[in-house]
């Protein structure tokens, strides 16, 4: 039971929970254990457990003390102190936090579990808490409805640039303004100009895209073994692969309507153009790693002045990467991947798909992970561009190893468009669908006909009182208040109706939606085969389509994407739990349009209904950004292969021309603005110009350097000179 279940369940739980005081409690206990996260508790609840529970003394109330007893093992060691910075990549790290989590799950009652929880929110490091504690409470079967609260109000030091949190700590340090006070977070770029793409950092850095990435990962650690667990997911390597297809899809449609092409690609052997300067600080002071302009990830230049092997785990990253690389994508092309004792597992096969994304996941199913090796976690660390620890206490994580930053890192959606070309590899191998697998007899899709699409900026207000650091009166209260207010992409609501005449009657089908480019950057047409993996699914649903015409509405609300997540001190406050499951942030369902519209293509294609073949006790979760998975199709069907134009275009399948137009101000601080809008600014500027021209020419027949109208031409120069306008050749002193 999780994900599916967590919709159906979460839909009642309001009601659940009022009903059930005893379990309000519990989730108000919960919520307790995550206020001001980067600091040790002082709340008195927390402290008297801790002192006066013993785990070792209670180990019979956990399901399986072995593991309980391998935690012990580890604290009695010594563990990673308090305050270090928690960096999940890092062996050491993840060693500790995957092991309390196991206490954690193996608790047997809440009680226990909130116990230990309790100790370890006292005695052990924030992070390697925060980590395993979230991923319990995901996993038990008496938490997992108890949403999390937000993890960008948790920890806001992974989410705001560094003047945003020393604001926040001026206001505690000087007294607040008012009791809500709020003030603009601006994204990377207003002040330090690194590069053009830092125009998309209200994209990269969007606090619910981040969050929702970070949840995802929480969901379905890539380390964790669900079989041992008991944890069982439907077909995880090929959902791992739709995540990221479609995610790096999301990107490539927002980058088009910033006049941005393609995510840009490398070679390790060559410079990295795109540099990343994270400008934030951990919460213990210590800056995030930057990446300059071009790296250079061949010269080993973490190496310089250290010892080549013995320093941390990745001083070989750069030949680990392509060792690893070259590995995988020869399976690919032979066929099969070689096991541990050197047999061969084929890969065109029909779960091979699902064995090839394992082992690109490297998760603990992956056959042979010493030889295909942890591929995207060494490609992280050699991107990221972080030092060498001096021992494995004193790591600096780059923003890509962790997951609530890599979304930020322009390396990041390379890297990932990397993973995907990988997958495509395979998938090209394949042949493309033929008619009979595309096709729907008896069914046309006659078209689509969608309300106005209209995306704008609103502001966005996140409670980061969690960022300053409280003394232990103030910790056992709420007083402390202070927000920040973002500007982020929203559309108004839409519905589109899909029009079906169908001769057959009473047939179980599932409808799929897309939206994708029309147009690259340049204006040019992009060849479907080139295009197909920029379509995002937005919708898929089951339909019993009758003989007849079949007119299909649905609106946008009521996709599964999801809402705004209420803050922190509302989830306290009111105690309601009723969000949806996971998802895509619905604010940015659609990509940001421009003034004069932005062509994108939705496709629909109706399929009959092929029913899921699941084995005994698996789960089928949300998949790609915010679509449940209905049937027995490949992720990504009819897009995931490549494309024989002949046969594609059946009747059961629709393009339609949909304009997405932007209102209002589209300026994030001159960060983005859509051409059409600067034209029309400038059209108002150059009436202005030239009359200011004329009186300039006149003057400038006049002047001399003697004259009273001297200072008058001065102003006018300068004022001309600063209107931001070109400068003519005719006008020189
Ligand atoms: C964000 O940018 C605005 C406009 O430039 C500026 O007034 C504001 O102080 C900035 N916010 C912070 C936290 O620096
Ligand atoms: C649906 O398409 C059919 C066939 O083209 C047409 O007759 C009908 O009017 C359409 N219905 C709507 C609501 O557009």
């Amino acid at each position: 039971m999780k994900l599916v279940l967590l919709s159906i369940i979460c839909i009642c739980c309001t009601c659940a929970l009022a009903e059930d005081d005893a379990k309000l409690l519990q989730y108000k206990d919960v919520l307790d254990l995550f206020k001001y996260m980067h600091q040790r508790t002082s709340l008195k609840k927390h402290v008297d457990i801790a002192n006066s529970f013993n785990i070792k003394e209670n180990i019979d109330k956990y399901t399986h003390p072995e593991f309980v007893n391998e935690f012990l093992k580890l604290y009695d060691h010594g563990l990673l102190p308090m305050d270090e910075i928690y960096g999940l990549f890092y062996d050491a790290h993840l060693e500790e936090a995957a092991a309390l989590f196991k206490v954690f799950y193996f608790a047997k009652e809440f009680d226990t579990f909130y116990k230990s929880a309790c100790w370890a929110r006292y005695n052990v490091n924030q992070g390697v808490f925060l980590y395993a504690l979230s991923i319990a409470l995901q996993n038990r079967a008496d938490t997992f409805e108890m949403v999390l609260p937000p993890i960008y109000e948790v920890n806001p030091y992974y989410f705001f640039n560094n003047e945003v949190i020393q604001k926040a700590h001026r206001y505690k340090q000087m007294g607040q303004p008012g009791p809500e006070y709020h003030f603009q977070a601006n994204y990377s770029g207003w002040y330090m100009n690194v590069h053009p793409e830092q125009a998309l950092s209200y994209f990269t850095e969007d606090v619910g895209i981040a969050a929702y990435y970070y949840f995802y990962n929480l969901y379905r650690p890539c380390w964790m073994n669900i079989e041992e667990l008991g944890v069982n997911t439907y077909k995880r390597g090929e959902q791992y692969y739709y995540f990221y297809q479609q995610l790096i899809a999301r990107f490539y449609l927002e980058r088009l309507s910033n006049h941005f092409g393609e995510i840009g690609s490398y070679d390790y052997e060559d410079a990295f153009e795109t540099g990343y300067f994270p400008s934030m600080t951990y919460p213990n002071g210590v800056p995030f790693p930057q990446r300059p302009n071009w790296a250079k990830f061949f010269t080993n230049y973490y190496n310089h002045g250290q010892s080549f092997s013995t320093k941390g785990q990745y001083p070989y990253a750069y030949y680990s990467v392509m060792d690893y690389e070259r590995r995988i994508r020869d399976a690919i092309d032979l066929g099969f991947v070689i096991t541990e004792d050197g047999k061969q597992v084929g890969i065109y096969t029909p779960d091979g798909f699902n064995t090839l994304a394992d082992i690109l996941e490297a998760n603990p199913q992956a056959i042979n992970s010493q030889y295909y090796g942890h591929l995207l976690v060494f490609a992280r660390h050699l991107i990221g561009y972080t030092f060498q620890p001096l021992t494995p206490y004193k790591t600096v994580p780059s923003a890509l190893e962790n997951f609530e930053t890599s979304l930020r890192d322009p390396g990041f959606w390379q890297l990932y468009k990397r993973l995907i070309i990988h997958f495509q590899k395979y998938k090209t191998n394949l042949s493309p669908y033929k008619h009979e697998e595309l096709h729907f007899p008896g069914v046309k899709v006659e078209g689509i006909v969608v309300d106005p699409l209209v995306t704008f900026f609103d502001n966005f207000d996140i409670d980061i009182s969690n960022a300053v650091y409280v003394n232990d009166d103030e910790f056992q209260g709420n007083d402390f208040n202070i927000h920040v207010r973002q500007f982020r992409l929203n559309h108004k609501p839409f519905s589109y109706k899909i029009n079906v005449t169908s001769t057959v009657d009473k047939v179980e089908s599932v409808v799929r939606v897309f939206i994708g480019p029309k147009w690259d950057e340049y204006g040019r047409f992009i060849e479907l085969d080139e295009n197909r993996l920029n379509f995002v699914e937005i919708d898929r649903f089951r339909y019993m389509m009758a003989s007849g015409n079949n007119l299909i509405t649905r609106n946008s609300e009521d996709l599964l994407f999801n809402d705004d997540r209420v803050s922190f001190k509302q989830m306290y406050d009111k105690l309601q739990v009723a969000e949806k499951p996971h998802a895509f942030p619905k604010r940015f369902l659609l990509p940001k349009g421009r003034a004069s519209g932005q062509t994108f293509y939705m496709y629909v294609i109706v399929n009959p209904y092929k029913p899921l073949v699941l084995e005994k006790g698996a789960v089928v979760p949300i998949v790609g950004l915010g679509v449940e998975r209905h049937d027995d199709f490949a992720l990504g069907f009819p897009f995931d292969r490549s494309i024989d134009k002949t046969v594609f275009y059946v009747d059961n399948g629709y393009f339609q021309n949909v304009m997405v137009n932007h209102e209002g101000d589209d300026t994030i601080y001159g960060l983005t603005r859509s051409y059409d809008q600067l034209a029309a600014a400038d059209c108002v500027k150059s009436q202005s110009y030239e009359a200011e021209k004329a009186q300039m020419s006149k003057l400038k027949l006049s002047y001399e350097p003697s004259s009273s109208s001297s200072a008058e031409f001065d102003e006018l120069y300068l004022k001309f000179r600063s209107s931001n306008l070109y400068m003519p050749q005719s006008v020189r002193f």
